[in-house]
């Protein structure tokens, strides 16, 4: 089957029931993988998740020069070994930049090995516009040469480093994406920069880690100011394991609250999942939690009623979780509000989820959601990543069967996500799919 024409075909009205793993997180992953692009050893990644994005990362990552070897380990996720030595380009314009959001961090990446780099522009999800300014305002800060949102030409940029310095760099936004970036610039730049107001998200954590881990000198990762001292050498060969994936451990809470379920999610940081669980308590559902797991469920004598909620960076309400957290209030008592302050368009799929049953009304970045008592089976389509995942909580809510159409976005992002949901009882499988069209996100 072609990767972009299938469909999800999922019956709903079964009550996930059981244990499920979590695999590594998407977003440190991605990360990490370009930050392995400095290194000037070998290392090995564990806990990698199976996911379309990753396999996307590494083949750009190939196209530099770079070497992988790919196994997949008794958890079923994969265990990569990577051997940057042989980077022999800092161009990276092929057509799998274009297709994924994370391959910006390559900006910083080859900047910092190669003392320059020319990049497609990004793709990514539609949430409106995407702008990398403070990145490139950051990168100027520095030193680079070309780091101008107007000299990007045909799509595509060129960064000269001569060479990079640290620098203090204030985000006016909030940004998971330019803090990464700035982080891998500033990791074998001369002297230390700061980055104030940076994002604290759990993935951006996870890279400072690993970098520290290859012999990089960075504090304060997890917190708004990071500083990052400058090393002449990333020596490398170690072995590191990726974080679970917070945004993959909230769609299956999710899941397992839609469908009236019992689910015992493992290989999760539970603290990272606080901004849903608490406010999935305070609805109505039981979430108890362990040193690595968490189990949600609803108690017969409970109503679920809906609040409010408005996404922001972290610890905030994640943006990620926004479209999931929707059809979970439709299936609330009394009306709901979502407030999303992340993204400029980000409903897309409020559209879908109506053709299902849902009643929304949105005014600007506002969802106001009215309960309702179920959602039913209906023809729809994966409008993103995570529009996807909110079409399958609802479909598998439903009564009736329901079609997701381009669901080869949903797989961006969720290793074996139709394998994951059978083994708690779900009725889904992968049909052949006529409707879906190609474009050029991803
Ligand atoms: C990352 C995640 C994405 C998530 C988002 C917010 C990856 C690959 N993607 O995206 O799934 O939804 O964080 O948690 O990790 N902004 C600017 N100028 C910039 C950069 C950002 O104005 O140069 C604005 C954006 O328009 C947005 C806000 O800052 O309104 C946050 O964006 P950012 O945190 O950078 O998102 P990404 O890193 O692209």
């Amino acid at each position: 089957m072609d990767e972009s024409s299938y469909s999800y075909k999922i019956t709903g009205g079964v009550p996930l029931k059981g244990d499920i793993n979590i695999s590594g997180s998407k977003n440190a992953v991605l990360g990490i993988l370009a930050a392995a692009m400095m290194i000037d050893g070998t290392c090995t990644l564990e806990n990698v998740p199976d996911i379309a994005d990753v396999r996307v990362m590494i083949e750009i990552c190939q196209s530099l020069g770079a070497k992988f070897e790919v196994n997949e380990s008794s958890e079923d996720t994969l265990t990569v070994f990577i051997d940057p030595r042989d980077i022999n380009t800092y161009e990276a314009t092929g057509p799998g930049v274009s297709r994924i959001r994370a391959s910006y961090y390559l900006l910083g990446a080859l900047l910092s090995r190669c003392g320059k780099a020319t990049l497609r522009m990004p793709g990514g999800c539609d949430f409106g516009q995407r702008p990398i300014d403070l990145h490139l305002k950051a990168f100027k800060l520095m030193g680079a040469k070309g780091a101008d949102p107007r000299k990007v030409n045909g799509g595509v940029i060129t960064l000269n480093a001569a060479p990079l310095h640290g620098a203090k760099v204030f985000l006016d936004i909030v940004s998971v994406g330019a803090t990464i970036n700035i982080m891998l610039a500033a990791t074998k730049a001369q002297g230390q920069t700061i980055i104030v107001n940076a994002a604290k998200e759990p993935h951006i954590v996870d890279v400072a880690n690993f970098l520290n881990s290859m012999g990089a000198r960075i504090k304060g990762a997890g917190t708004d100011t990071i500083r990052i001292t400058g090393v002449s050498e990333l020596p490398g060969n170690f072995t590191y394991s990726i974080i679970p994936d917070q945004i993959e451990a909230g769609t299956y809470m999710v899941a397992a609250a839609t469908t009236g379920g019992d689910v015992t999610i493992h290989n999760v940081i539970p603290t990272h999942m606080d901004p849903l669980s608490s406010k999935m308590r305070e609805m109505g559902y039981t979430i108890d939690e362990g040193d690595d797991y968490i189990r949600v469920y609803k108690d017969p004598e409970e109503e679920i009623w809906g609040t409010n909620f408005k996404t922001a960076p972290y610890p905030g309400f994640p943006t990620d979780l926004q479209p999931q957290t929707v059809v979970l209030l439709c299936l609330s008592k009394g009306l709901s509000k979502m407030d999303e302050d992340v993204w400029e368009n980000r409903y897309q799929y409020i559209p879908e989820l109506s053709k299902m049953g849902a009643d929304i009304n949105i005014f600007d970045h506002i969802a106001l959601v009215n309960g309702i008592d179920c959602f039913y089976g209906a023809e729809v389509r994966a409008t993103d990543l995570r529009a996807g995942a909110a079409m399958v909580c609802a479909a598998l809510a439903a009564e009736g069967t329901t079609y997701i159409s381009d669901a080869y976005r949903i797989d961006r992002g969720y290793q074996k996500i139709v394998e994951k949901l059978r083994a708690l009882g779900a009725q889904i499988e992968v049909v052949e799919d006529t409707s879906s069209f190609v474009d050029s996100e991803a």
